[in-house]
């Protein structure tokens, strides 16, 4: 099993900008984290953060028959991104949505969000620890998948 963790534009200068926002937290060490969970739970785990909205649709396309589950912050993108949307949609793998900030309490810019619909689920306002909540849901989501693949294995098996 496998999942990407995409990150959107200036979630590379994390621990620098707005910190009253977005905390101390670095990126590097949301990952760590992330990777620490994921070795738990015998998943392998890509990061891939970009400021441009073509490479992030790349990426995105890249899962498809790579990965079995995407976790992405698509950052400011998530407000204006169609095309990244349609690269959700299809690819059609489960996709949990990350925003550090409570983006319903900010600014009514951040109110649209393009990504939502075509997500699995959104977890926003927790800080960096949101993106630990993803990865427990996404071990849960990644578990069902395997539970499901090893079904239909034994009933393959039984005819
Ligand atoms: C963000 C919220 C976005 O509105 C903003 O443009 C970001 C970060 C968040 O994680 O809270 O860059 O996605």
């Amino acid at each position: 099993m496998k999942i990407a963790v995409i990150q959107g534009p200036n979630l590379n200068m994390l621990g620098v900008r707005e910190q009253q926002i977005y905390g101390p937290m670095k990126l590097e060490q949301i990952h760590a984290q992330m990777k620490d969970v994921a070795t738990q739970n015998n998943i392998e785990i890509e990061f891939f953060q970009s400021n441009l909205e073509g490479e992030i649709v790349d990426k995105i396309q890249e899962c498809f028959g790579d990965a079995q589950g995407i976790i992405i912050n698509a950052a400011a993108y998530t407000h204006t991104s169609i095309a990244i949307r349609d690269a959700i949609s299809a690819v059609n793998l489960p996709t949990i949505e990350v925003h550090i900030s409570n983006i319903h309490r900010r600014e009514e810019f951040r109110k649209v969000n393009m990504i939502a619909p075509v997500c699995t689920s959104s977890i926003v306002g927790f800080g960096p620890f949101g993106y630990h909540l993803a990865m427990v849901g996404m071990t849960q989501i990644m578990n069902e998948i395997h539970a499901a693949q090893e079904a239909q294995k034994e009933t393959a098996q039984a005819k």
